[in-house]
């Protein structure tokens, strides 16, 4: 049985309780971020504490977790749980307050929660076979820039694919591909590798910084602008990016094969250099 951390203990995953008035279960009034452990190392540690304090700053929380603290719970539930490949799943919530619309005036102690899942980052199938999505409407909020737990939608779209033999979703806003359930987007058309500019409309992934940062070591141009389904379903290659996930090749979009029906080069070269990184910077 896993051990599982909440508010400054670790406890036996059956024995974490949270209050039926925390405002992230009646609200979804919280924030949260996923980390890949690799090797029992975090990646990409600094940057996901840093954007759960964004996140927590554009929600208005009243106080912020020490990176320093959240640092500690991670490599203990690391130890814990003797994970060598997999996430860690961190979440904060406002805290827990009698029901209200009106968000408490007052600082409240927020419920800090974090567990560790065992998953295949680097030898993945997704990863050497591709996968297929198919694109639906974007019903969301407009603001998928702060990383809340208001998933409901992300995740009727994913079901909604599987349940039709798809893997994943990716989202159309008027035409243009925002992201996936859980996921950025890229394609690539003559040597040009794009991915959608950031916005309140998508979360600007980590995964996709990082990338962002190997296409340039690669010599590789990539423009940052909307894209549409159309653009996709013609796309030389496609993939998409996200902490689990790392780079993903998409092989199939709605009745389209992408290229060869098989993961790209450009795609291939891209995922190689983001994990020979992901290993030299894993803490
Ligand atoms: N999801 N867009 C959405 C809507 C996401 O939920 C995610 C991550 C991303 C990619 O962000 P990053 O590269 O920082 O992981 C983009 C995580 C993995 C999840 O919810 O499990």
């Amino acid at each position: 049985m896993r051990q599982v951390y909440i508010n400054g203990e670790f406890k036996k995953e059956d024995e974490a309780k949270v209050s039926i008035f925390d405002r992230g279960l009646l609200f979804s009034d919280s924030v949260y971020e996923v980390t890949s452990v690799i090797n029992s190392k975090l990646i990409d540690f600094k940057y996901h504490v840093e954007r759960l304090d964004r996140s927590m700053n554009e929600l208005k929380f009243k106080t912020l977790i020490d990176h320093d603290e959240i640092l500690a719970f991670h490599r203990k539930l690391i130890e814990l749980n003797n994970l060598k490949e997999g996430m860690i799943y961190t979440q904060v919530t406002r805290g827990v307050v009698d029901r209200s619309f009106d968000m408490p005036k007052q600082a409240i102690k927020p419920t800090v929660l974090a567990f560790t899942q065992e998953k295949k980052i680097l030898e993945s199938d997704t990863a050497k076979n591709g996968i297929k999505v198919m694109t639906l409407e974007d019903m969301r909020w407009k603001r998928n820039d702060i990383k809340t737990t208001q998933l409901l939608y992300a995740s009727m779209a994913k079901s909604e694919a599987t349940a039709k033999g798809f893997d994943d979703a990716w989202m159309l806003r008027q035409g243009y591909v925002t992201e996936g359930s859980s996921n950025n987007v890229w394609i690539i058309r003559s040597k040009n590798i794009m991915t959608r500019q950031s916005d309140n409309l998508i979360l600007s992934g980590i995964t996709r910084a990082v990338v962002l940062e190997c296409a340039k070591k690669l010599d590789y141009e990539v423009i940052t602008k909307n894209f549409t389904k159309v653009d996709a379903e013609s796309a030389d290659e496609a993939f998409m990016t996200s902490a689990t996930g790392l780079i993903t090749p998409v092989v199939k979009i709605n009745s389209s094969q992408i290229g060869d029906g098989k993961p790209g080069n450009f795609t291939k070269s891209l995922r190689a250099e983001y994990i020979k990184r992901a290993l030299e910077i894993a803490i």
